[in-house]
């Protein structure tokens, strides 16, 4: 096998071919995924059926498990999430707002693999923006405004125990978790560093982030809006299609997603894992 990838034309994300999953990726295959994945940030693999162990398997190629709180895995399965919405199912489309995930962790995680079970025959895509071309497009004074800041994040809004899912009803394809402990904080620098590339990428949210340390809500409001605004303009945006026993995996360091609905009455499932990361390093 030898690793085809093919670069969209517009700059965010990679479609590889010519490797199969289920067998494992090592040496010099391994290698050029890795490549790709750094460079081109969101990367799918169509057409690859997997076991749970094979997911298993691919996911621990990339590093160790990351730490999914907030939703039960899959039973006998603490690494694997269901991301499901049953056709009846009236709860909001799980993941459907901007963020990078588990960002109010100390040490978010890296790769998020997703593995589509069950794709709707419309809608259910997931959205990518590129926090390196948003950051590359600011001015050289806005960027340096920004170097020193770090940002606030937190899982209360949507996780904690008053939070957004703690409220909700009519959920049924998940079991979501809220806790007291999702209030937590972790401050993050804005401007991160990627450590594989070396780029520099926005790394704020609006789900996780709730302000910058040391300036007043107002003031957070203001920068955090614009730089939300900008960061999901649609010149960084890519809109990626499913299709069944497609694996697509995207580099939280330096990536927003967000999931769209738009399949009520259809089923969607996937599988999901996550790599971890290390602590965000500043710019
Ligand atoms: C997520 O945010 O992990 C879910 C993405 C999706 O279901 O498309």
């Amino acid at each position: 096998m030898s690793v085809e990838v093919r670069p969209r034309p517009e700059g965010l994300g990679a479609e590889v071919r010519g490797v199969d999953l289920a067998r494992g990726l090592a040496g010099e295959d391994l290698a050029a995924v890795k490549a790709a994945f750094a460079e081109h940030g969101v990367i799918w693999f169509p057409g690859q059926p997997l076991t749970h162990d094979q997911l298993e398997a691919f996911t621990r190629s990339f590093g160790d498990f990351g730490w999914d709180p907030y939703i039960a895995p899959l039973a006998d399965r603490p690494h694997i999430l269901e991301v499901r919405r049953e056709p009846d199912e009236t709860a909001s489309v799980f993941g459907g707002a901007w963020h990078s995930d588990w960002s109010f962790q100390e040490t978010p995680p890296a790769a998020t693999i997703l593995h589509a079970k069950e794709v709707p025959p419309v809608g259910g895509d997931t959205l990518f923006a590129d926090g390196r071309a948003a950051w590359d497009a600011l001015s050289p004074t806005f960027q340096t405004l920004l170097k020193p800041l770090r940002a606030v994040h937190s899982a209360g809004r949507p996780y904690g125990a008053q939070g957004f899912y703690a409220k909700e009803a009519g959920r049924k394809g998940m079991t979501i978790l809220p806790s007291a402990e999702a209030d937590k904080t972790f401050t993050h620098p804005i401007a991160r560093r990627h450590p594989v590339s070396g780029r520099t990428a926005l790394f704020v949210n609006p789900v996780y982030t709730l302000g910058i340390e040391g300036m007043t809500e107002a003031e957070s409001a203001a920068i955090l809006g614009f730089l939300f605004r900008h960061m999901t303009d649609e010149r960084f945006v890519y809109r990626h299609a499913w299709s069944p026993d497609m694996l697509t995996m995207w580099d939280n360091r330096c990536l927003l997603h967000n999931a769209t609905g738009g399949y009520d009455g259809h089923r969607r499932v996937m599988h999901r894992t996550t790599v971890a990361g290390e602590r965000p390093a500043a710019a």
